[in-house]
């Protein structure tokens, strides 16, 4: 039987806009204070989108740096992949916007909505799509511009997210680098405790859901929470073990930044060292999606990724959806 082609990353960018709203700017618009947040969340300031930006435009800079990283022509992708919970229109995919902003004229283009977990997801259907042939090259990019979709008078959430887009170029690899394993589940039971009610066929929009705020994010942070840590700590632990990679080879760890409670409570359960655990949310807040190209960005370009150097991703999010990814660099 054929040995399993491995897929790497090749490029990798991001984009994040520049306005950045501060926690005690928050102070001057809800009942909340900067102590609150960062004990809470991790959070110090996160980036706001221009009233003109939607989240094909964060992607598109994101796509076009990650492209550039991997010397490629947009030409040369064979497929784009959007992760994104806060699409630019019900439809067309903000994929399409993407793909004809960066001009990659050759290739398919879809959306992938599953909650934070988003690009994980989409690397691993890149990995599938290169595995079975039908593309060589992906671009998997994340994107968000959840301030748009926040109730900037529930000071439960509107404190906690961002705005930013991740992408990551993916391709065959001919060397030891790549995926060693991935794993990937969801519980839609669990639907209700993290949602954006209506504007879909569910409740479609009328005066009242507007009048109701069910056009932005609604969430039971609590429940939440501990969904997060467990199901984090239970896909980094599967995965570790389909790749064969014991904790301690773990060189870096990036978990979904959703709250630096949660990244601490997952890196405890894994035992692994604080100093390995990746962190951005106190610059970004959770950018959802975005986070984890961001960190694999971040930590290239402070070359703390260096050929062997094991990476665990770990992500969670609405659905619930959850995941993980073993990485050799
Ligand atoms: N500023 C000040 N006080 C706030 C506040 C804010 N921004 N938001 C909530 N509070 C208050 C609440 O009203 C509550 O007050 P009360 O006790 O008088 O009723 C108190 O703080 C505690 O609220 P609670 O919701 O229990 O806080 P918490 O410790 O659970 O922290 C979150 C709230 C949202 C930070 C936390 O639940 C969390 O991070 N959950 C996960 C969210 C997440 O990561 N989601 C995305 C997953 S992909």
């Amino acid at each position: 039987m054929d040995k399993k082609k491995r897929v790497k990353i090749t490029g990798t960018g991001f984009y994040v806009p520049d306005q950045i709203l501060t926690n005690a700017d928050l102070e001057k618009i809800i009942d909340t204070t900067d102590e609150w947040i960062l004990t809470r969340s991790g959070i110090r300031e996160r980036r706001i989108a221009r009233e003109d930006q939607a989240t094909s435009d964060l992607c598109i800079e994101a796509g076009r740096r990650a492209l550039e990283d991997a010397d490629l022509e947009p030409s040369e992708i064979d497929a784009v992949i959007v992760a994104t919970n806060s699409p630019d229109t019900m439809f067309p995919a903000t994929a399409c916007y993407v793909q004809s902003g960066l001009g990659a004229n050759h290739a398919p283009a879809f959306d992938l909505i599953a909650g934070c977990t988003g690009w994980i997801y989409g690397l691993i259907v890149a990995e599938g799509l290169i595995c079975a042939g039908t593309a060589r090259r992906v671009l998997v990019v994340g994107g968000e511009v959840l301030t748009k979709l926040t109730n900037w008078k529930d000071r439960g959430t509107c404190v906690l997210f961002g705005d930013a887009a991740g992408a990551a170029v993916v391709e065959e690899s001919h060397d030891e680098a790549g995926i060693l394993s991935h794993f990937w589940k969801a519980d839609g039971s669990l639907a209700g405790l993290l949602h954006l009610p209506a504007g879909g066929t569910r409740r479609p929009a009328t005066l009242q859901t507007v009048a109701e705020r069910l056009h932005t994010i609604h969430m039971k942070g609590n429940e939440v929470y501990k969904h997060a840590v467990k199901r984090m700590g239970e896909a980094s632990e599967e995965a570790l073990k389909r790749a064969q990679v014991s904790k301690d080879r773990i060189d870096i760890f990036i978990p979904h930044q959703a709250n630096s409670r949660i990244i601490e409570a997952v890196g405890e359960r894994l035992e692994i060292d604080r100093e390995k655990v990746y962190v951005n949310i106190d610059r970004y807040g959770n950018v959802s999606v975005a986070c984890i190209p961001i960190a694999l960005h971040e930590l290239r370009q402070a070359k703390k990724l260096r050929p062997g150097t094991h990476v665990l991703l770990a992500a969670f999010g609405a659905g619930f959806t959850w995941g993980a990814v073993v990485y050799r660099w």
